[in-house]
């Protein structure tokens, strides 16, 4: 028999004095997770101005930190949350794999030292829900010793291709999880796909027309149309369903190529439309463009408001603007229409607008 949790306690503290965990997700904008080397003194003198940029600011541990500077890293962490530094942002941290030296004294030193700055904790190469667990228990003590009045949210980074087979086990694992981001990088390597463009197109990965040729795309010289297709496609639509069955948030992850703006916008909105709530920013640069493609455009949120106008409580069937309104889109458009306003309210903050107000 599978392993299930009493449904009635699913809810309940997993260690005496542990907070609660809260009933639904945070929807504060996360547009951009921005990731910062605590480490790095220099970098750590940008944090106040990035703060007030970013939606998430996230120490990372992980990747991309040398394993000689693991300790820094940790401790540079401990000390931004201190200093204020990360003051306007809200605070997360990728922790190193849960089968590293580093994980152990990364979770404990945190939460203990800081753990009332911490907002969620990112996993990398969750495989299953025994990694979930793994974590679950070990942060309610230490919550609970900490006294925290919060319950620290995990978040999954499905990147192996174990953890895309078991997406929807690991989204119902816990009511700890927040969310999920896909790690192209590691997960690229798992499968041994062919490319070192994380996040991006590959050229070989496309499709052509019919070699009958079609009426409508034959060119005078007989010239067949290729387009090369979106090879994280597949995954990414899983993870968003994994997301929304189970109430959390999906993620993109990175887009490698920071000198690629343009290539980064049109993957960011592609997530996004799919219904990615946010995306990895791995560069100052990118923060704006995550903040422009995850901010719902002000057009679409001004006819999303005629619908709500139209149907104040969602019932009924109206053509409004030449479409067939119902039910339905009544949901769309309120989900849409909170979160331009919440985000309004964050950019309106950033902006330093004291009459923060909504968006038109
Ligand atoms: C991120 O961690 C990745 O592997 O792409
Ligand atoms: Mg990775």
């Amino acid at each position: 028999m599978i392993e299930l949790r009493n449904p009635r306690a699913f809810f309940e503290p997993l260690c005496v004095g542990a907070p609660r965990p809260a009933p639904a997700v945070s929807t504060e904008p996360s547009r951009m997770i921005h990731f910062f080397d605590p480490g790095n003194e220099r970098m750590r003198a940008k944090l106040p101005d990035l703060a007030r940029r970013a939606d998430v600011l996230l120490g990372n541990l992980e990747d991309a930190v040398p394993t000689d500077r693991k300790n820094a890293a940790r401790a540079g962490l401990v000390e931004a949350c201190r200093s204020g530094a990360l003051d306007g942002a809200r605070v997360w941290c990728r922790i190193n794999a849960l089968d590293s030296p580093w994980v152990l004294d990364d979770v404990t030193t945190l939460v203990s030292e800081v753990g009332a700055h911490l907002e969620v904790l990112m996993v990398p190469k969750v495989e299953g829900p025994r990694d979930v667990h793994f974590l679950d228990r070990l942060l309610a003590h230490l919550e609970a010793r900490a006294g925290l009045t919060h319950q620290i949210g995990l978040h999954a980074i499905v990147e192996t291709a174990l953890g895309v087979t078991n997406l929807e086990a690991i989204a119902a694992s816990s009511p700890r999880m927040q969310g999920m981001s896909f790690g192209p990088a590691d997960l690229a390597a798992s499968r041994r796909m062919r490319t070192l463009r994380p996040g991006g197109p590959h050229p070989g990965y496309r499709t052509m027309d019919d070699r009958t040729g079609d009426a409508d795309n034959d060119d005078a010289a007989g010239a067949r149309v290729s387009v090369v297709q979106d090879l994280w496609h597949a995954s990414i639509v899983r993870m968003v369903d994994a997301c929304a069955a189970f109430g959390l948030l999906p993620f993109y992850g990175p887009f490698g190529d920071i000198s690629d703006p343009e290539g980064c916008e049109v993957q960011f909105r592609a997530a996004a439309v799919l219904g990615c709530v946010g995306a990895w920013s791995l560069h100052p640069g990118q923060i704006d463009i995550a903040r422009r493609v995850f901010t719902p455009p002000a057009d679409e949120v001004a006819a999303a408001r005629r619908v709500l106008d139209a149907l104040p409580d969602g019932s009924g069937v109206r053509m409004i603007d030449g479409r067939m309104t119902d039910d339905a889109s009544w949901k769309q458009c309120r989900a849409m229409v909170d979160f331009a306003d919440r985000a309004a309210e964050r950019d309106a903050r950033i902006a330093g607008d004291p009459l923060a107000g909504v968006a038109t």
